[in-house]
């Protein structure tokens, strides 16, 4: 497909929108490396620090939550009618999802579109996601990578925060969020993390990993230690074990599909002795969540009518508790 295919494929949504404006982070033309604080809600302004981190700051009027919607494994744009039928579907979910959640930030774990299906797959559902009047990220799920390249597919989202840095002449999608409330210091840091496309490297990687130690050096040095949270499509390998101690609640519905993980992104988690919980996609049967060695690991819902399984679609609604450093999360079904 050629560029201008691309661009009218992904124009043709048909879908009315009603973006408001909340700044351009990821930028069509030009990724910007900066931008200047930039107000999408009453309560949340955005500012981008560098091409890799995002400041979040919450302002609510009264004392709250923040509220982050994860969303995954939308599977958009294949072009056969029935798709398009299952993906009006997940449009309408969404709007019922945030109609009942209010949430101040969407979280995407991956796979938000069949970039691996070839050239006819339409890239319309970024312009609904951009309609939606929230900010969004991602973590890059494998079948976002394919037929368009990555860099294209980045530069479409309006309302995105997606990040990137570069290492060895590669670019690495990965980006860190400080959510700060109250005062200039990070409440919480969340970051995203791509976990890969294709063996032998289907997990988060040594660069990624790399990235993750500098940034807690940056934050040592800063005597920075908010607790952290992570976003990736792929589980870790470790979500297989909590399987296996039957240590878990919720639904263990396939095989745990951790791919080439060998416990090396968990075990820098853990180390670090400040992140919480790891938010995953990826395997739609499975939506459990349980604690390992200090670490809690959370499926996320399957949300996309077009990926494969059978649960009924939904989210999970994960709430940032700023003034007390907890946090908590539920499933959700936009009722
Ligand atoms: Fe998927």
């Amino acid at each position: 497909m050629q560029r201008r295919d691309f661009l009218r494929n992904t124009a043709a949504t048909g879908i009315a929108l009603s973006l408001r404006s909340a700044g351009n982070f990821s930028g069509a033309a030009e990724p910007q490396e900066t931008t200047p604080p930039v107000a999408v809600s009453s309560v949340l302004s955005i500012e981008r620090l560098d091409t890799d981190h995002f400041r979040l700051v919450f302002r609510p009027a009264e004392p709250r939550s923040l509220r982050i919607l994860q969303i995954t494994d939308t599977h958009f744009g294949n072009p056969e009618a029935e798709h398009q039928e299952r993906d009006a579907r997940t449009f309408e979910l969404l709007r019922r999802l945030l109609a009942a959640e209010r949430p101040d930030l969407i979280a995407h774990t991956g796979d938000f579109i069949n970039n691996d299906r070839g050239d006819k797959i339409s890239f319309a559902a970024v312009e609904v996601l951009d309609s939606l009047g929230v900010p969004w990220t991602h973590a890059l799920g494998n079948h976002d990578v394919g037929h368009v390249p990555t860099d294209e597919y980045y530069k479409l989202p309006r309302q995105a925060l997606l990040g990137y840095f570069d290492r060895g002449g590669q670019r690495q999608r990965a980006a860190r969020y400080d959510v700060v409330a109250g005062n200039e210091h990070p409440a919480f840091t969340l970051y995203a993390f791509d976990s890969g496309f294709e063996m032998p490297r289907k997990h988060v990687g040594p660069p990624q990993l790399e990235w993750f130690a500098e940034q807690l050096a940056r934050d040592r040095k800063a005597e920075l230690d908010c607790p952290q949270i992570a976003l990736v499509h792929i589980p870790v390998r470790e979500f297989e074990q909590l399987r296996a101690s039957e240590q878990f609640s919720g639904i263990f519905g396939e095989q745990v599909c951790f791919e080439s993980d060998e416990g090396v992104a968990f075990d820098a988690f853990r180390r670090c002795g400040r992140l919480r919980a790891v938010f995953s996609g990826h395997d739609h049967e499975n939506d459990y969540c349980g604690l390992r060695d200090g670490v809690e690991l959370v499926y996320g819902r399957v949300t996309g009518y077009s990926g494969y399984g059978d649960l009924p679609r939904g989210a999970r609604l994960i709430e940032l508790d700023p003034a007390t450093g907890s946090y908590s999360h539920r499933l959700v079904f936009g009722v």
